[in-house]
């Protein structure tokens, strides 16, 4: 339990004689990782700390907002790159998922590395399951996902990589996290990949498909909150699927957008089961999808489980 594993947590003599008085960098996310991983070290070394948060543009609504606000009540030294521009322009006309995932990877690692100063080191919410699976047992041919981390960050930056999560499992980081005080929103989120919304709209990615995906989001998630759903399920989203199909609105034809809602229950994301949601839950929220959101005429709800799907659908 948590208890028993309590001096595997990385105290403030560890991290200071690590440190000393250099300066260091953390790229935040949103998730829960980063964020506990950057407030622990901050407790140790202040403002020598800087974090680092990109919004891509391919972000949930009022994503990038609600991630300031929860850590800048943690008085982390915070700088938010606004970066929709020059990630949409670089992803216009792009609809193969490799090439999305890699010029995002590359967009991400280029601004990161234009905010790096005299930083020496690099803060990292690596957990200990991550340190793991790194000891990649089916070489590099295998790979199904070019996972966007910054595990990935080139050595020509030469900064030292700093993980003070790296003994932790994932119950024991929210417990750390809730002992330094942050909010349950960040503790409590479901994952959510790197390449954002990206992976989430089949094919091109535009404004107004990001735009049209962040309200059924928003409402397939807000249900779950309401009907007090999204805490037993390990990861739920909405997928916008680039087939349109014929419905029928009042005496006339349509010819709309089809979304695919997924939830899967897991442990580490590895394998997954898709979750047995109500089917009259299911039902408010494809009402409640096709009456409110635009452009949308059918809600499919995905059964497949990892393997042999995956949990994203890119
Ligand atoms: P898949 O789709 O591979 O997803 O079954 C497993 C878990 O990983 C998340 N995921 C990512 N996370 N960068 C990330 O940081 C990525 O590129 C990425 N791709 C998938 C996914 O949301 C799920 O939780």
């Amino acid at each position: 339990s948590s208890c028993d594993r309590s001096e595997v947590w990385m105290s403030h003599e560890k991290i200071t004689t690590s440190i000393k008085s250099e300066k260091a960098i953390c790229a935040i996310s949103g998730g829960v990782d980063s964020a506990v991983a950057a407030a622990l070290v901050s407790k140790s070394i202040h403002s020598n700390l800087r974090c680092v948060f990109v919004d891509n543009g391919l972000l949930r609504k009022n994503e990038a907002e609600q991630v300031s606000d929860a850590l800048q009540t943690l008085n982390l030294n915070l700088t938010v790159i606004k970066a929709s521009s020059t990630f949409l322009t670089r992803l216009k006309g792009v609809a193969d998922p490799e090439r999305k995932r890699k010029i995002i990877g590359k967009t991400f690692i280029e601004l990161f590395e234009s905010k790096i100063k005299s930083e020496k080191f690099l803060i990292q919410g690596t957990l200990y399951p991550d340190v793991i699976e790194s000891v990649n047992v089916l070489g590099p041919s295998q790979i199904i996902k070019s996972h966007h981390n910054v595990g990935g960050l080139p050595k020509r930056m030469k900064l030292k990589l700093f993980e003070p999560l790296r003994e932790l499992f994932k119950d024991e980081v929210r417990e750390v996290g809730k002992r330094l005080g942050l909010p349950s929103e960040i503790l409590e989120r479901h994952p959510f990949p790197g390449p954002g919304l990206a992976v989430r709209i089949i094919g091109e990615i535009t404004k107004s498909k990001l735009n049209l995906l962040r309200e059924v989001d928003e409402i397939f998630i807000s249900e779950l909150r309401s009907a007090s759903l999204y805490h037993h399920i390990w990861q739920a989203f909405a997928v916008l699927l680039s087939t349109k199909s014929v419905g029928v609105m009042g005496d006339n034809r349509s010819y709309e957008n089809v979304i695919a809602l997924r939830a899967v229950n897991s442990i580490d994301g590895m394998t997954a089961d898709w979750s047995k949601l109500p089917h009259d839950f299911l039902a408010t929220v494809s009402t409640k999808i096709v009456n409110c959101v635009h452009g949308v005429n059918r809600v499919t709800y995905d059964i497949s489980s990892k393997p042999p799907a995956t949990i994203e659908w890119e």
